[in-house]
């Protein structure tokens, strides 16, 4: 018998994402013959882009040769992919240091291991419908309390309707942490310059720290929505911010991400300190460094022809975005998002919940869709559909959906 950290127990059995896959993969097995169209998690279609793949082959020989071979690498990342990163920021006219950047292996595993460095008493704050990974994370350590009527009673959530535009309101108790994604997963909508400026603003009187998941910034279209939170006067004393390759340019399956903690945040209590030594510290420990080639794929990015390349992919799946929407507005569906982001979310058919809707749509139609309930309780009532399938699976699924 194990004694184990039995926050771990108050999670439900399967993350949102395999609960799914174990539901896609029953219905695969008692129907052989059927084609299957995911529009549920957000997995790239790829391939990966040509200024990426030979940058990956080039730095694939490197490591076949004695001479250039590379072992453990700065656990912070290479230098040469943090003045990257660090360049793209000051095309958005924002100054982030190399040294307040650090490579990881994709901003789930960032922002789910970030919560180690917080209180263990530490109140936070989720929009909600929420990635589920900013709750869970924190259901582990023991921050989110009691499961009660489909909300954890320790956790401060700030729902996001069609009644409100999907803007969160304000906690009325300011909490210690608050989680903001933008463009959203999972609804697609985005917060322009003034309502996040409003959340710098309230995190600054306030003391909070704002968690900042900018995953799908390359998919903004919109002039008055930020790339980054670093945007903002001010942000900088109060956020943290995680980037991802996954969507950007196709890494789901290579694994790389950049987390900004700038040296302005300090430790409450310990004015010398800065934040970004604990996450330093954290990462020495417990993290190796993303592998040496993978970094070089991720400098690729960054290259004028990595840059331009990536940017067609992603227009590619905004069209997906937008004829799904337009296929569903013209089934009658209410449609949110798919403009600044490759998320639709969907409101189901009076009478039909959200893992209903999803139901439906596998059996009658055989695509998956990702229930909105999945997300948090006002989610329910809508479903996600996702704009990464390749176009001729995305003209597929729109014919079928035409079906219903
Ligand atoms: C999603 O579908 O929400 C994302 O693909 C999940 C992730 O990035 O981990």
């Amino acid at each position: 018998m194990v004694s184990v950290n039995t926050n771990f127990l108050k999670l439900g059995t399967n993350y949102l994402f395999t609960e799914i896959a174990h539901r896609v993969a029953a219905y695969g097995k008692a129907h052989p013959d059927q084609k299957i169209i995911s529009l549920g998690i957000g997995d790239v279609a790829g391939p990966l882009v040509p200024a990426v793949v030979e940058a990956l082959q080039k730095a694939c020989a490197e490591m076949g040769r004695r001479e250039t071979f590379r072992g453990y690498g700065p656990e912070q990342g290479y230098p040469f992919l943090r003045e990257a990163v660090s360049a793209e920021y000051k095309r958005l006219g924002v100054t982030i240091r190399p040294d307040e950047i650090f490579i990881g292996d994709g901003a789930k595993s960032d922002v789910g291991n970030f919560p180690d460095l917080l209180a263990p008493d530490a109140v936070i704050a989720v929009t909600d419908p929420v990635y589920p990974v900013y709750v869970d994370s924190n259901v582990m350590a023991g921050r989110a309390g009691t499961w009660v009527d489909g909300r954890w009673d320790r956790i401060v959530y700030l729902p996001c309707t069609r009644e409100n535009g999907f803007f969160p309101d304000f906690p009325a108790r300011a909490p210690s942490i608050i989680y903001l994604c933008y463009p959203n997963n999972p609804t697609g909508t985005v917060l322009h310059r003034d309502a996040l400026a409003a959340w710098v603003d309230y995190a600054r009187k306030n003391g909070c720290l704002i968690i900042y998941d900018a995953a799908y910034e390359a998919f903004i279209t919109e002039p008055d929505v930020p790339h980054s939170i670093y945007e903002i006067d001010g942000a900088r004393e109060v956020a943290v911010e995680f980037r991802s390759y996954s969507k950007t340019a196709g890494f789901t399956g290579l694994r790389c991400s950049a987390t900004v903690v700038p040296s302005d945040i300090r430790v409450a209590g310990h004015p010398d300190m800065p934040l970004s030594a604990l996450w330093k510290r954290r990462q020495c420990t417990k993290y190796n460094g993303c592998p040496y080639v993978v970094q070089r794929a991720a400098e690729a990015v960054h290259s004028p022809e990595g840059r331009a390349q990536c940017a067609e992919v992603v227009a590619g799946y905004l069209g997906n975005a937008h004829s799904l929407v337009a296929a569903l507005q013209k089934q009658g569906f209410q449609v949110f998002g798919g403009i600044n982001a490759p998320y639709i979310w969907v409101r189901t058919p009076e009478g039909i919940d959200s893992w209903g809707f999803f139901e439906l749509l596998l059996n009658k139609a055989q695509l998956v869709c990702t229930p909105g309930v999945g997300f948090g309780a006002s989610g329910e009532g809508y479903a996600r559909l996702t704009a990464f399938g390749s176009p001729e699976n995305t003209a597929e699924a729109i014919e079928r959906l035409a079906t219903l």
